[in-house]
């Protein structure tokens, strides 16, 4: 049995890691493919070393300039190391444009070799989320790599519910939950005693954390100018500080405007995972527009309040520990004071830390299959 597996971004790297682990502790024949969409250290580099990632066999530098020199790019090259390694296993995690790269190439692969025994199983795992708000290339990307894979692992009973709904059920579906749940059970010691809260000067429960990044929140500058101006307010109302770990996106536009630190903002570069799960873990409340974040805020119970109109992980919402605000200063206010006495459950709504033995073991027990 080989494995190839594609990622790039810090939450493919996160949410991979543990499976990787197992691979590499069972000595099984894999290797991985770096797209190179997330290319500085603090995005990329940090992640691979804190969590003993073997360094990638190919390193694509596909230009994330335009998508479509980056898909370009990316699908010519990994089609090519497909031919020279030929994989049992390719597989992808989540609805990144490096996901997207790498089930294409994949299915490009296969179209020839469809007629033998070289076919290559496309794995998606992370599979089924929708938000149902086809604006974000991240919906069209997920729609694409589950049509277009063989094994889904979805992590939840909704996420299930939306792959049946498009009818998706001939493929392989194992709902396993969620590889974060995984990570974040391996690193919590770790978090705990993490010394960040001391260097930044903060006291536990008295700021506020945030961090955005989707196009809709930064490079579309009323949305970018309405949570700011909530953090701010917000800020002066509780008199506490907001930490924002600013993303590369987010970087360029904040740049370009001229932000600056001010009274209620602190905004620091991209935060290495053990200080920002500190951070998070201790913080009043998480104002985010990530999606693994929302999945984190559950497990640790921390309050979330997601800063975008709609969010794939609706789970979350069931259990009334995320509110949706929209970019709507009167709701990101509401929700605040909703959330700001209120006690969190913690919830194991992605799964126990056991998710990518639980992927593992179906990809052993689907080869012996073949
Ligand atoms: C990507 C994913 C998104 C995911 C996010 C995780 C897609 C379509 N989007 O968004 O789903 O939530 O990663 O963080 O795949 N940049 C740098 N340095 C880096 C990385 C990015 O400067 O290391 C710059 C890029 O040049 C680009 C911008 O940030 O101008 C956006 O990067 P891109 O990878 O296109 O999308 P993300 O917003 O990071
Ligand atoms: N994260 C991190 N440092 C930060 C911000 C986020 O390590 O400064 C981690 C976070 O704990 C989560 C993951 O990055 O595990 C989420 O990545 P991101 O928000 O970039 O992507 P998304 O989940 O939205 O696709």
């Amino acid at each position: 049995m080989k494995i190839c597996i594609v990622l790039s971004t810090r939450p493919e790297i996160i949410k991979l890691a543990p499976l990787i682990k197992i691979l590499k502790n069972n000595n099984n024949k894999f290797f991985l493919i770096n797209t190179n969409q997330h290319y500085i250290n603090l995005m990329s580099k940090v992640f691979f070393d804190l969590f003993k990632i073997p360094k990638p066999k190919y390193n694509i530098k596909a230009s994330t300039k335009t998508h479509g020199m980056f898909f370009s790019k990316a699908i010519n090259e990994i089609e090519k190391v497909l031919y020279k390694e030929k994989p049992n296993y390719l597989i992808v995690q989540g609805d990144t444009n490096t996901a997207l790269a790498g089930c294409l190439a994949g299915t490009m692969y296969n179209r020839k070799f469809i007629k033998n025994n070289h076919k290559i199983s496309i794995v998606h795992i992370e599979s089924g989320l929708r938000s149902f708000d086809e604006m974000m290339p991240e919906e069209i990307n997920r729609k694409l790599i589950d049509n277009l894979s063989d094994i889904l692992f979805p992590p939840t009973y909704i996420d299930v519910k939306n792959i049946k709904n498009e009818k998706l059920s001939h493929k392989k579906i194992y709902k396993v939950g969620n590889t974060i749940s995984d990570i974040l059970k391996m690193n919590l010691s770790k978090i705990k005693k993490n010394p960040i809260l001391k260097k930044l000067n903060l006291k536990k429960k008295e700021y506020f954390l945030t961090t955005i990044h989707r196009p809709e929140s930064v490079d579309n500058i009323k949305n970018l100018t309405v949570l700011l101006n909530s953090f701010e307010k917000i800020g002066e109302y509780y008199k506490k500080k907001f930490i924002f770990s600013v993303h590369p996106r987010t970087q360029k536009i904040l740049k370009k405007l001229n932000k600056k630190n001010s009274k209620y903002i602190n905004f620091l570069k991209p935060l290495e995972y053990l200080d920002f799960m500190k951070l998070m873990l201790d913080s009043k409340m998480i104002f985010t527009d990530s999606g693994g974040i929302q999945e984190e805020a559950s497990i640790i119970g921390v309050p979330c309040i997601t800063l975008r109109n709609s969010t794939e992980r609706q789970i979350t919402l069931t259990k009334k520990i995320n509110i949706i605000t929209g970019y709507n200063q009167r709701k990101i206010l509401n929700a605040t004071k909703k959330f700001y006495n209120k006690k969190m459950k913690k919830y194991k709504l992605f799964g126990n830390g056991d998710v990518s033995k639980k992927i593992y073991m179906k990809l052993i027990s689907n080869f012996k299959k073949q």
